[in-house]
């Protein structure tokens, strides 16, 4: 088998839902990434590029007509480069990069771009969605597990230890890392500034995520309403949001790469995806994560950075506790996380990549790191990963 690696990853600002990117279309928004991807990697010979997945959980308008192909065209890649779609909702670019990643390592494929997109203005949660009567006639799943918040606070049922307050507490930190990754310019060099067209203010550039609220309390965070339940724990501070965004990414054969002098962020080790209970859809991570590790021959331990994708604090939070990490434990996401950024669904997989990467180039002492994420019906998906820049004997966090 070949090793695969990943090359590059870029993302667009993340804006909230059919605001930063009212009037942008989904697939302009891709397209922008993706060329600021290869201008980024000019050593890439665009010819050689085996094919193109890419992600969106909503595939109609202006992320459909097989936006793989139709975006690799737009981005200017040689019509003789094939593209194609893919959908696991949340986990739509992470499957990008797992599907494209096993054809590189059984010698298919050598270089491929995977990539998420997902316009939340255009194409609300659940538009267009025709759930079959069986699910709810048959019992197959409690109504609850079509309602993404909802999930989350079957979450803090099974979990009472883990409260409201903990849940907050771990949303303030997600704000807190981002503003200070901010502050340092840690999160900007990896964003591609994507033109802007509002219907009423006219032309612009994106080039900063819109969702983060660097100025949250405590305080404030306790008063928000919770929309999923009368007197429930999950709220608009502790959730992701609705989001605009679009990631990319180059994925190689160690082979091609090296071949051609390209970049080397990250070494594939192993990955794995588990389903739940649709009710708890948020747990995924964990069955996800304990499979890919014994794939890898690996346990939690060996991990010395993990990107986990924060669709709701709870559902981080259970992952946290199940492998006895603390809330607070400086090995995961240490730029902050979806709470923050957003998550604009399908886009996210490459997010934790690409952050997991400069996690890599930052702590050379570790040699694995994680991105996990959970997945609508009740799924997660867990990617494990080398630090090619490993130079340290013990793996953890120095
Ligand atoms: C939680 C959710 C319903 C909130 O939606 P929303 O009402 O559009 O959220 P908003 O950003 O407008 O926030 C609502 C209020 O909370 C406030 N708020 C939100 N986050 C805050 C924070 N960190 N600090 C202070 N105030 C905050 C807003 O200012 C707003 O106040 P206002 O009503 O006075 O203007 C929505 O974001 C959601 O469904 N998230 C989950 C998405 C999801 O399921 N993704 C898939 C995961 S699998």
């Amino acid at each position: 088998m070949n090793r695969v690696v990943l090359v590059d990853a870029v993302r667009s600002p993340f804006g909230k839902a059919g605001s930063l990117y009212q009037g942008t279309r989904a697939d302009d928004i891709l397209v922008r990434v993706m060329r600021g991807l290869l201008e980024r990697n000019p050593g890439l010979p665009l010819a050689q590029i085996d094919d193109v997945a890419i992600a969106a959980a909503s595939q109609t308008g202006d992320q459909g007509m097989n936006i793989g192909r139709s975006a690799a065209i737009l981005a200017g890649l040689p019509k003789s480069v094939p593209g194609y779609s893919i959908d696991r909702w949340c986990a739509g670019a992470m499957t990008a990069v797992t599907t494209l990643a096993g054809a590189i390592a059984m010698g298919s494929y050598d270089l491929a771009i995977a990539g998420g997109v997902e316009h939340m203005g255009n194409h609300p949660m659940g538009e267009l969605m025709d759930p079959n009567p069986r699910y709810l006639a048959e019992k197959l799943v409690d109504p609850d597990a079509l309602a993404m918040g909802n999930t989350a606070e079957r979450l803090h049922d099974k979990f009472p230890h883990l409260t409201k307050e903990r849940a907050d507490a771990y949303a303030l930190g997600s704000q807190r890392k981002t503003a200070d990754a901010y502050a340092q310019g840690e999160i900007q060099r990896d964003l591609i500034p994507v033109a802007i067209r509002n219907p009423e203010l006219g032309y612009g550039v994106a080039t900063t995520d819109e969702p983060p609220r660097p100025g949250t309390t405590m305080e404030v965070l306790a008063g928000l309403k919770t929309p999923f339940r009368p007197a429930g724990r999950v709220t608009p501070g502790n959730a992701a949001g609705l989001n605009d965004g679009a990631t990319a990414a180059i994925l190689a054969s160690e082979g091609k790469a090296k071949e051609l002098g390209l970049p080397i962020k990250a070494i594939l080790v192993n990955f794995a995806f588990a389903g739940v209970e649709p009710e708890i859809m948020g747990y995924g991570p964990v069955p996800s994560t304990i499979k890919a590790l014994a794939k890898a021959g690996l346990t939690i331990d060996d991990i010395g950075l993990l990107e986990v994708n924060e669709a709701f604090a709870i559902q981080v939070l259970s992952f946290l506790d199940y492998f006895s990490i603390a809330d607070d434990d400086p090995r995961v996401n240490i730029h902050g996380g979806a709470i923050a950024v957003g998550h604009p669904l399908a886009s996210s997989g490459i997010r934790l990549m690409l952050n997991l990467a400069r996690g890599f180039e930052k702590h050379p002492e570790v040699r694995y790191g994680i991105t996990t994420m959970c997945i609508g019906l009740g799924m997660g998906g867990t990617v494990i990963w080398e630090n090619p820049h490993f130079v340290g004997s013990t793996g953890k966090v120095a």
